[in-house]
């Protein structure tokens, strides 16, 4: 699946280069193929290059974020991980002591679970984005307050912007809560598809890898929603082998 297959010609057309100018063909009107061609691959170009800077700006951003107290005590920030044209995002709640010391979302005990349950429905982390409610570790892993959770939460909603998921699996109730703005318990919200607030991108909500280490008679039902999801995928069009 292309990178940028949301873009369409008009919105490339409209924003133009990064020196300012324009980039709508000129010679096409002229029946110049071989020019318009040559614009067409230039538009192409130009917004690969706009896609890709959007890309840069976002991780740099995070890394230098003061925007709450928890940049004061965290090793690195877990900006998230896969591919950038998934089809299907992972969103978790905030990096544990694993995440935060290698920069990586779901790394520990609970990242080993993740991958058994990507496993069960055919996808890998390299087929999937992997992110968080949350870019920093919360001391003592507390939950995320709702000053952390909206002060980071415009890096979640580009990076879903510039992915453009298909479905969205919510691990856990921080995440259900903040993407479906709810706060009905998690036990009520899985086993269905709802709407992320705002994008309308389907959001099967289920119980976090960590509560699952703890409670292993949650797997029974988790496995059900991967199914939910298998299903989903699959009248998406995602292939999941
Ligand atoms: N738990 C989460 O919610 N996210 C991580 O990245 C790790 C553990």
């Amino acid at each position: 699946m292309g990178q940028w297959r949301h873009r369409d010609s008009n919105e490339m057309e409209e924003s133009g280069n990064e020196a300012g100018e324009t980039n709508a063909p000129t010679a096409g009107v002229a029946g110049n193929v071989e020019e318009e061609k040559i614009s067409t691959t230039t538009l192409t170009l130009n917004a690969e290059g706009r896609y890709l800077r959007q890309w840069r700006i976002v991780r740099k951003e995070v890394s230098e974020c003061v925007l709450c107290e928890l940049h004061r005590t965290r090793k690195n920030t877990v900006f998230g991980v896969g591919a950038e044209d998934a089809d299907l995002m992972l969103i978790g709640e905030a990096p544990g002591a694993d995440e935060d010391a290698q920069g990586e979302p779901f790394v520990g005990r609970a990242g080993k679970l993740l991958d058994s349950m990507l496993a069960a429905i055919g996808m890998s982390r390299e087929r999937v984005f992997i992110a968080n409610i949350l870019k920093c570790r919360p001391p003592n892993n507390e939950n995320p307050t709702p000053n952390e959770a909206e002060k980071c939460r415009p890096y979640l909603n580009r990076q879903i912007e510039l992915i453009q998921p298909k479905a969205i699996l919510a691990l856990g109730a921080v995440a259900a809560h903040n993407l479906l703005d709810v706060e009905t318990p998690i036990g009520r919200l899985r086993g269905a598809v709802h709407e992320m607030s705002g994008s309308g991108i389907p959001v099967i909500p289920t119980y976090h890898p960590a509560y699952l280490l703890r409670r292993p008679q949650g797997k029974a039902q988790a496995f059900e929603d991967l199914m939910l999801l298998c299903d989903l995928l699959e009248d998406l069009g995602v292939s999941t082998t």
